[in-house]
C-alpha cells in the first residue's frame, strides 16, 4: 500500500470505495441475508408465538435494529476505517472493543464457513437424494461421521473437509482482489441470484398440497407467548445476528461509503429487505413444512426437528423425497443457503482483513493471506473432523450470546460517552442523509438497548453456568465455549498492544472530518500518530 505522506505526516487512506450506493446496498443486503434468515428464523418464530412473534420481532427490528445501524454506519462513515481505528478515534480504549468485534466475526466465520460447505453438498446430494431414506442417519452417519458429544475427534471427514478448503480458498479469492472489485462485484452477482432461486423456491412451496395449513400454523397467534420474556429476548437476538449489527460488519461497510452518501435512506432499504426476506423464508419452510405434515396424516405441532441444522439438513432432506420434482426443489433450497452463505461470510472477512489493513499497511491480498491461512487451517480442524457438528453448535451458541451482545453494548456505551458522543454522530448522520435521526436516538443507544442486551447476555451467562449448555461435557463447554469468547478478548489485547504501522487518514477524510466539526462537536483531527491523538 502506498504510503506517500500528505500534510502533517498524515497518509493516504484506502483508496477502494464502492462504487456507489447500489453496491453498497447490494453488499449490505446480501450481508444480513445469510443462514440467519432461511435455517434460524422460521424456527425460532414458531418456537417462540408463531403470528405473535412478529410484535416482538418488528419491535426489535425498530427500536434495536435500525438504531443500531445507524450508530454502525455512523461511526465507520465519520472515521472512515475498520473497528479498530474508527473505536480507537472515540477513545484509545476503544481500540480494544474494535479488534474484539475482528476477532468474534474471526471466530464465526470459521465455523459459518462449514455450514456453507454442507449446504454446497447437499446442493449436489439433492440431485440423487444421496440421503435415501433416512436423511437423519445419513445426516450424522454417512455425511458427518459425528462421535458421541462427550468425545472429541481430530479424524478428518473428507465429504466436509474438502469442500470446506475449497471455499475458503474461493472467498479469500474474492477479498484478496479489494472491495470493490471482489466483494462488490462478487455481491452484484450473487444476490440477485439468491433472490431468484429462493422467489421460485418458496413460489413452488406455496403450491404444495398441505402448504396453507403450514402457512396456519406459522402464522396463528399465541398471543400469551408476549408475556414470556424470553420471547423479546429471542426477538432482539435474532434482529442482531440477522442484520449483521453490533460487531463490526456494517462499521466496515460503511467506513468504504463516499463522503456524501445517504445513511439512513440506505439503512432503512437494508433492514427492511432483510427482514422482508426472512418473512419470505418463513412462508416458504412452512409451506413445505405444512407438506410433509399433511403426508404423514399428523399435526404440524407433532414434527419433530424444526430449528437449526436439522431443519435444513435433515427435514429438508425428507420433505425433498416426499414430493414431485424433488431434486429441482432441492437444488433451489440448498442453492440459496450457499449463496445466502457466501455473501455473508464475504463481509466477515472484510472486517478481518479492513482492520490488518488498516493497522498493518497490508494490501487485501496480503491480509487475505495473513488471516485466511490460519482461518482455513483451524475451521478444516474443528469442523471438517467427526466432532465438527458438536463443536460448531458450542461455539456458535456462546460467541452469538456473548461475544456478539458483549461488543454491542460495549460499544454503544463507549459512543455515549466519548469522542463526539452520540449527539455528533446523529448530527453527522444527519448532516448527509435525507430521513433524520431523531434525538430519542441518544437515550436508545445510550441507555435503553444496553440495558436490554445486558439483560440478555446476563441471562445467558448465568444459565450457562448453573445448567452448562446442551448436555456438552463441562470440558467442551469451558474449552469451546467459553474459550472461543477468550479467545477473542486475549487476540484482541494483543493485536491493540502492537504499534500502529500504518495510519488510514487521507486528506480527503480529514477534509471529511473538518466538515462534520459543524455537527456537534467533533473529536479534534487526528494526529499523525495515532499514539499521540489520544495523549
Ligand atoms: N446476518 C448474517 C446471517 O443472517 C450473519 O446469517
Amino acid at each position: 500500500m502506498t504510503t506517500t505522506p500528505t500534510g502533517a505526516g498524515l497518509q493516504p487512506a484506502r483508496k477502494d470505495t464502492w462504487s456507489g450506493q447500489t453496491g453498497f446496498l447490494l453488499a449490505a443486503i446480501g450481508s444480513a441475508i445469510g443462514l440467519g434468515n432461511i435455517w434460524r428464523f422460521p424456527g425460532v418464530a414458531y418456537a417462540n408465538g408463531g403470528g405473535a412473534f412478529l410484535v416482538p420481532y418488528l419491535v426489535a427490528l425498530v427500536a434495536v435494529g435500525i438504531p443500531m445501524l445507524w450508530l454502525d454506519y455512523s461511526l465507520g462513515h465519520k472515521f472512515r476505517g475498520s473497528p479498530p481505528w474508527a473505536l480507537r478515534r472515540l477513545r484509545a480504549q476503544g481500540e480494544f472493543i474494535g479488534w474484539f468485534q475482528v476477532l468474534v466475526c474471526f471466530v464465526i466465520l470459521v465455523y459459518y464457513g462449514a455450514v456453507v460447505a454442507w449446504g454446497a453438498q447437499y446442493t449436489i446430494y439433492s440431485v440423487t437424494q444421496a440421503w435415501g431414506d433416512d436423511p437423519l442417519g445419513f445426516f450424522t452417519g454417512e455425511f458427518l461421521r459425528v462421535v458421541d458429544s462427550e468425545t472429541f475427534s481430530w479424524e478428518p471427514v473428507a465429504a466436509v473437509a474438502v469442500p470446506l478448503a475449497l471455499l475458503w480458498v474461493f472467498v479469500l479469492l474474492i477479498v484478496g482482489r479489494g472491495l470493490s472489485k471482489g466483494v462488490e462485484a462478487a455481491n452484484r452477482i450473487f444476490l440477485p441470484l439468491l433472490v431468484v432461486l429462493f422467489l421460485i423456491m418458496v413460489v413452488r412451496a406455496l403450491f404444495l398440497p398441505g402448504a396453507i395449513d403450514g402457512l396456519n400454523e406459522f402464522f396463528t397467534p399465541k398471543w400469551e407467548s408476549l408475556a414470556d420474556p424470553h420471547v423479546w429476548l429471542s426477538a432482539f437476538a435474532q434482529i442482531f445476528f440477522s442484520l449483521s449489527v453490533g460487531f463490526g460488519i456494517m462499521l466496515t461497510y460503511a467506513s468504504y461509503l463516499k463522503p456524501k452518501s445517504n445513511l439512513t435512506g440506505t439503512s432503512l432499504v437494508a433492514g427492511f429487505a432483510n427482514s422482508s426476506f426472512e418473512i419470505l423464508a418463513g412462508i416458504g419452510v412452512f409451506s413445505a413444512l405444512g407438506f410433509m405434515a399433511a403426508k404423514q396424516d399428523v399435526a404440524l405441532s407433532e414434527l419433530e426437528g424444526l430449528t437449526g441444522p436439522i431443519l435444513s439438513f435433515v427435514t429438508f432432506p425428507q420433505i425433498i423425497s416426499m414430493m414431485p420434482g424433488g431434486a429441482i426443489f432441492g437444488v433451489l433450497f440448498f442453492g440459496s443457503l450457499v449463496l445466502a452463505g457466501v455473501t455473508s461470510l464475504l463481509s466477515l472477512l472484510q472486517v478481518v482483513s479492513g482492520g490488518l489493513q488498516d493497522k498493518f499497511g497490508m494490501s487485501p491480498a496480503r491480509a487475505a493471506l495473513a488471516f485466511g491461512v490460519p482461518a482455513t487451517a483451524v475451521s478444516v480442524a474443528l469442523f471438517g473432523t467427526r466432532s465438527g457438528l458438536n463443536t460448531l453448535d458450542i461455539i456458535d451458541t456462546f460467541i452469538n450470546n456473548i461475544g456478539v451482545v458483549g461488543s454491542a453494548i460495549s460499544m454503544a456505551i463507549l459512543a455515549a460517552v466519548a469522542g463526539p458522543r452520540l449527539k455528533g454522530l446523529r448530527a453527522h448522520v444527519n448532516s448527509v442523509s435525507s430521513v433524520k435521526v431523531p434525538p430519542v436516538w441518544d437515550w436508545l443507544i445510550g441507555l435503553a438497548i444496553p440495558l436490554v442486551l445486558a439483560v440478555m447476555a446476563f441471562s445467558a451467562i448465568v444459565g450457562y453456568v448453573v445448567e452448562g449448555y446442551g448436555g456438552y461435557p463441562t470440558t467442551f463447554i469451558g474449552l469451546f465455549g467459553w474459550g472461543a469468547v477468550a479467545f477473542a478478548l486475549v487476540a484482541a489485547l494483543v493485536l491493540t498492544l502492537i504499534p500502529w504501522r500504518h495510519r488510514p487518514v487521507s486528506a480527503q477524510t480529514l477534509s471529511h472530518l473538518l466538515d462534520s466539526e459543524e455537527d456537534g462537536g467533533a473529536r479534534p483531527l487526528p494526529a499523525a500518530d495515532p499514539e499521540e491523538a489520544d495523549r
